[in-house]
């Protein structure tokens, strides 16, 4: 038995997770400040954990957090597309600093592995391939074409429409927000980590998360927290594009399971895709959530936002190759159940 750290915890993920470590018997400590951007209320100590109320900011608390801890899984982050530049600040504070804190801490205390919460917003856009020049980087989405309903990239040789395809870890990272910028800022700080102090870190890549204790529509949600809040509200989940924009859904307790396989990693950096290997069009998620709940139909929009990526698919192979995960859930089946699963207030 092992006694891991879960900084944020008490979030939507970190909860998850710190029951499938309570669960597979590993003590576990959680360092979480309930940070406004994610609770309206402080949530409670997750049952059977130890709660340290302290942001990962602050090196005093994370090294009262880390005494008598084997291994340190980190989910504390600010998320999302946030509310504009002036958040700028915060993001990189939470996201960036907070992590230096840590792994500051954690060498200090001789603790050597490390599970990171990253995510497939490092990647930008998915993987695509022109019939006549092969894999591609599709050039920047372009707002006349957005606005005239052309959302698929073309190839930037000839122009011609491309084939989306899966995104293995090795494809270049391309973050297109702050938040993505953080998150490959978190990834490049803890692969030095990793080598200066010969030190495992397993970056997990989370794919489109859902599940239950999702928060509410927030301006740091995602699409589905979005469209599950709307149908709750008596309201059509709006879909942008023309809905044929392709992610991975992945169960949030697929998502825990992934963190402690990830636990047995081996040393060095190593990052992997956490996804449910079955793609959907957002359209397709509308329908299926709209239909679970017994809800109005979705609307598809035509609206779009800039700074959206088209596709992104994942291959899951490296995880299953090398941690032994596997996603359990089809979305299929939790996408249905997550239509009238409790949010969080
Ligand atoms: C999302 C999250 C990202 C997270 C990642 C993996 C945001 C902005 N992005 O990226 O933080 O790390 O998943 O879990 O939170 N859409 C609609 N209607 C809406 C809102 C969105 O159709 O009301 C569409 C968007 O145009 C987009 C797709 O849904 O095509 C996904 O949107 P979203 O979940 O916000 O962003 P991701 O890029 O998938």
């Amino acid at each position: 038995m092992t006694h891991i750290l879960v900084t944020g915890g008490a979030g939507f993920i970190g909860s998850h997770v710190t029951s499938a470590l309570l669960a597979a018997n590993h003590d576990v400590s959680v360092l979480d400040c309930a940070h406004p951007a994610a609770h309206r209320e402080p949530p409670p100590a997750p049952d059977g954990a130890i709660l340290h109320r302290a942001d990962v900011r602050d090196r005093g608390a994370v090294r009262a957090a880390l005494r008598g801890v084997d291994a340190v899984v980190h989910q504390a982050a600010l998320v999302g597309l946030g509310a504009g530049p002036d958040d700028l600040p915060e993001y990189v504070g939470c996201n960036d600093l907070g992590t230096a804190v840590l792994l500051a801490a954690m060498s200090e205390a001789g603790i050597r592995r490390l599970v990171l919460a990253s995510s497939m917003v490092v990647y930008g856009e998915g993987a695509y391939r022109c019939e006549r020049h092969g894999p591609v980087r599709p050039t920047p989405r372009d707002a006349d074409d957005l606005a005239a309903g052309r959302f698929e990239p073309s190839c930037p040789h000839c122009r011609q429409p491309l084939t989306a395809g899966l995104v293995a870890e090795d494809a270049p990272v391309d973050p297109r927000s702050v938040y993505a910028a953080t998150k490959v800022a978190q990834e490049h700080l803890t692969a030095v980590w990793a080598r200066e102090c010969d030190a495992s870190v397993a970056a997990l890549r989370y794919h489109n998360v859902y599940g239950p204790r999702m928060p509410r529509d927030t301006p740091y949600s995602g699409v589905a927290a979005i469209f599950r809040s709307a149908l709750a509200g008596g309201r059509a989940p709006r879909v942008y594009e023309d809905g044929g924009q392709v992610r991975d859904f992945v169960h949030v307790g697929d998502v825990a399971a992934a963190n402690v396989a990830a636990l047995g990693a081996g040393r060095g950096f190593r990052a992997y895709n956490v996804a449910s290997g079955r793609p959907t069009t957002v359209g397709d998620m509308a329908g299926l959530l709209a239909d679970a709940f017994g809800g109005p139909r979705p609307v598809v929009t035509g609206q779009f936002r800039l700074g959206d990526v088209r596709h992104v698919v994942a291959s899951p192979a490296r995880a299953a190759a090398e941690l032994g995960f596997r996603a359990a859930v089809p979305p299929a089946d939790g996408l249905r159940e997550f239509a009238c699963a409790p949010l969080r207030g």
